[in-house]
């Protein structure tokens, strides 16, 4: 079981639990704002652009080659992006903060 925090635009904050599917499964089925998940978690669109909280990056660790390229074409990104469709809910994950890409 993970606990996860996603810091919206608004600056609101939302924590929520699972055990199992992709970070952006469980924002999307939660409705948090501005994760979008358009392609279904193939990691073609960056709707599920994510930062990780620096002190957090050590619970994702780092994008894979396919996601770099991706977020390669999102201006917004930065060295603590990452698309949340690629982020499997493990344990590893409880605490984890992310606030959500513009
Ligand atoms: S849901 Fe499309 S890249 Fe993550």
């Amino acid at each position: 079981m993970a606990k996860i925090t996603f810091i919206t635009s608004n600056d609101e904050q939302v924590t929520l639990e699972a055990d199992s599917g992709s970070v952006m499964e469980l924002a999307v089925a939660n409705g948090v704002e501005g994760i979008d998940g358009d392609c279904g978690g193939v990691c073609s669109c960056a709707t599920c652009h994510v930062h990780v909280l620096p002190e957090h990056t050590e619970k994702t660790g780092e994008a894979s080659e396919i996601e770099q390229d991706m977020l390669e074409l999102d201006d917004d990104a930065d060295e603590y992006s990452r698309l949340c469709c690629q982020l499997e809910v493990t344990d590893a994950l409880d605490g984890a903060v992310f606030r959500v890409a513009k």
